[in-house]
């Protein structure tokens, strides 16, 4: 990155670095063979809560959309849980597991000399403890958090808030996750994006907006965004 500004990378956490389906052997205890339906719900509905909170300006931080989200799945499968079997799931979303690729993709990105970033819904407590938890936090200069801002992904004040924090220009910072909300709110709050498809089941909304690059893990990350900048 020869005289140039070097750029700023805001990494998407949950279904772009850490799998949110990471817990389905745990769930397979309570939900049996619908584990993974389980998950889907459970994730999808953590989603709909912060959009939802996030038009409603009713702001609960992420760790309470999880929660509701859950306990929306168990009535929906007919699964009950005890305190103590929540509080367990809730503390291993905290530990889930990362992807494959993820570990050589940030060090690709810092090695090429970008600036690393860790941009979520989640709280900054919960981000940290899971970059810990998957020894990655010493790839990241900072966690950004959109509790801060006491709002959600797509809201364009919370990408302003990541470009204000990380002092960065919007032409000048990417957004890289595998979430398409993420990729077209990002984008259509003027930054770039790298949308990370890690399998061709997971389509792009077919808006009018979409990802700057498109790489199928995250390894090929520092290369897309290299190659895209002297193109
Ligand atoms: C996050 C959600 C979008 O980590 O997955 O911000």
């Amino acid at each position: 990155m020869k005289g140039a500004l070097p750029e700023t990378i805001a990494f998407d956490i949950y279904g772009t670095l850490v799998d949110t389906h990471g817990l389905i052997a745990m769930l397979r205890c309570h939900a049996g063979d619908n584990a993974p339906q389980f998950s889907q719900l459970w994730r999808q509905k953590q989603l709909e809560y912060s959009f939802r909170r996030g038009l409603m300006r009713q702001y609960r931080d992420f760790g309470v959309c999880t929660a509701e989200a859950l306990q929306y799945a168990c009535l929906s499968f007919g699964v009950s849980l005890t305190e103590d079997e929540t509080f367990v799931l809730l503390d291993a979303y905290r530990a889930l597991p990362i992807f494959e690729d993820v570990t050589e993709g940030l060090g690709n990105a810092r090695d090429a000399g970008f600036h690393l970033y860790a941009f979520s819904n989640g709280k900054a407590a919960d981000i940290r403890q899971l970059l810990d938890h998957a020894e990655i936090s010493q790839y990241f200069i900072d966690i950004i958090s959109v509790d801060e801002v006491q709002s959600f992904k797509p809201d364009p004040l919370v990408y302003h808030h990541f470009l204000e924090k990380a002092a960065a220009k919007a032409e000048n910072a990417w957004m890289v996750s595998a979430n398409p909300f993420d990729v077209i709110g990002a984008v259509s709050a003027g930054m770039k994006s790298a949308w990370v498809q890690r399998s061709q089941e997971v389509i792009m909304d077919p808006w009018e907006i979409g990802p700057t690059v498109v790489i199928q893990c995250l390894s090929g990350l520092a290369e897309a965004i290299t190659s895209r900048r002297e193109a």
